[in-house]
């Protein structure tokens, strides 16, 4: 029987890992009726295509619901030769930010937000940390107003969330990814007026042979920074101390030896990313075991399911901090692998540094996480820990 794939059923939200399954071993190539789209399940499979631009084309945008204005002007949805430049000249730009640069101000972030979580018997490591260090750092790297952090971190886990109801998007989440893009617009025109020494100031100037991005660029390029360190880095945090409370001798492992955090970050990104899914759609038929996928076809890549595949990774539902999972593809792969890999690993790292030495044992106080309904990202709303034996 077909098994059945709902990305608004709620269920994939709070745990995809045994439908996927179902998916890898029977329905490699899934045509899912509830969602209009095909689903791709297995690494190979799914790495085939993220690499094949040619045939999996990002131009209609990367996000499964996407959101009116994003398409055409921002690394995850174009395609070559577009998208080289852009992402040319926006690593250039990331380039001028010292990696290392960023350590002391995690730490710093990470010692505040922890100072104020642990005044109360229950803190919520998703308000109370995570997003306090990503938000707080973001905002300090892009030069934004900190006063303005708590509403726009709000407004991207709204446009990054799906009505079940309306099996899409409502007009709420749209307006939310609206007024962000307007308040970077501002931001970005006063840059223009007063250049200042930050990453908004230098996409606006980056310049390679003469060219430049335009000021829509600029501003979709911010937007996409701006969503990604606030949802794909403050989620991937968040479940990474998920697995650290789910797997206690893993966590004690790393509480003893500093040296297995960057392992253990490796195997959570393997494990279960936040980034679970992303959007391509056909540009030509294509044939793929015995389904054939037609041009104009939305086709989602399960890169959360890729990464659970037993033709890849051996015993792939074991959490085990010493894999050394070998190209995983937690952060996408081909020309679209994310831009900010590296600072996502250091800020996880270093920020999770600060909270285990202060927190080494802490217990969810909840049974049931409930879980942000997304097509594409897979985060709880909240962590509510208490100190403590797990
Ligand atoms: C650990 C946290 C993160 C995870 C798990 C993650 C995951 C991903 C994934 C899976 C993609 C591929 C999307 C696709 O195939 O269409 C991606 C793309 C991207 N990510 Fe990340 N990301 C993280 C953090 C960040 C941060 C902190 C930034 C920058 C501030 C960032 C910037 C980007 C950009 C710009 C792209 C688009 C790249 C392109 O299309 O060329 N990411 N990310």
């Amino acid at each position: 029987m077909k098994p059945v794939f709902d990305l608004y059923s709620g269920q994939i939200d709070a745990d995809p890992f045994p439908s996927y399954a179902a998916l890898r071993e029977e329905h490699p190539c899934y045509w899912s009726d509830d969602n209009g789209l095909w689903i791709l399940s297995r690494f190979e499979d799914v790495f085939a295509a993220a690499q094949d631009w040619r045939t999996f084309s990002s131009t209609s945008g990367n996000l499964i619901d996407e959101l009116p204005g994003r398409t055409g002007a921002t690394l995850g949805t174009t395609d070559p030769p577009r998208h080289d430049r852009l992402r040319a000249l926006a690593a250039a730009a990331f380039a001028r930010k010292n990696m290392a640069a960023l350590i002391e101000p995690t730490r710093e972030l990470a010692r505040s937000a922890l100072a104020v979580a642990l005044e109360k018997p229950v803190f919520d490591y998703i308000t109370d940390f995570s997003s306090k260090v990503t938000v707080g750092l973001l905002f300090q790297l892009l030069g934004l107003p900190e006063s303005d952090a708590a509403e726009i971190r709000r407004k991207v886990v709204l446009s990054i969330s799906t009505d079940k109801e309306k099996r899409g998007r409502n007009d709420e989440q749209i307006a939310a990814f609206a007024d962000i893009s307007r308040f970077i617009t501002e931001e970005v025109e006063s840059r223009r007026a007063a250049p200042r020494d930050d990453l908004i100031t230098a996409l606006a100037t980056a310049e390679i042979d003469g060219d430049r991005l335009s000021d829509r660029e600029v501003v979709l390029t911010t937007a996409t920074f701006v969503m990604a360190g606030v949802e794909s880095l403050s989620s991937f945090m968040s479940m990474f101390a998920l697995n650290l409370h789910d797997y206690p001798d893993a966590r004690r492992r790393v509480v003893a030896n500093a040296e297995l955090m960057p392992l253990a970050i490796e195997e959570s990104l393997r494990f279960n990313t936040s980034a679970q899914r992303f959007k391509r759609v056909a540009t030509r038929d294509v044939e793929l075991h015995g389904k054939t996928i037609k041009a104009g076809d939305r086709v989602a890549l399960a890169y959360g399911s890729a990464n659970r595949d037993w033709r890849k990774f051996r015993n792939p539902d074991v959490y085990d901090i010493e894999r050394r999972p070998q190209g995983h593809m937690g952060f996408g792969a081909g020309p679209h692998f994310c831009l900010g890999s590296n600072m996502g690993r250091l800020v996880t790292q270093e920020a999770m540094r600060v909270f285990l030495d202060a927190v080494p044992e802490y217990h969810l106080t909840i049974e049931k996480l409930a879980w942000t309904p997304s097509s594409n990202f897979r985060s709880p709303v909240a962590m509510p820990f208490e100190i403590g034996h797990a």
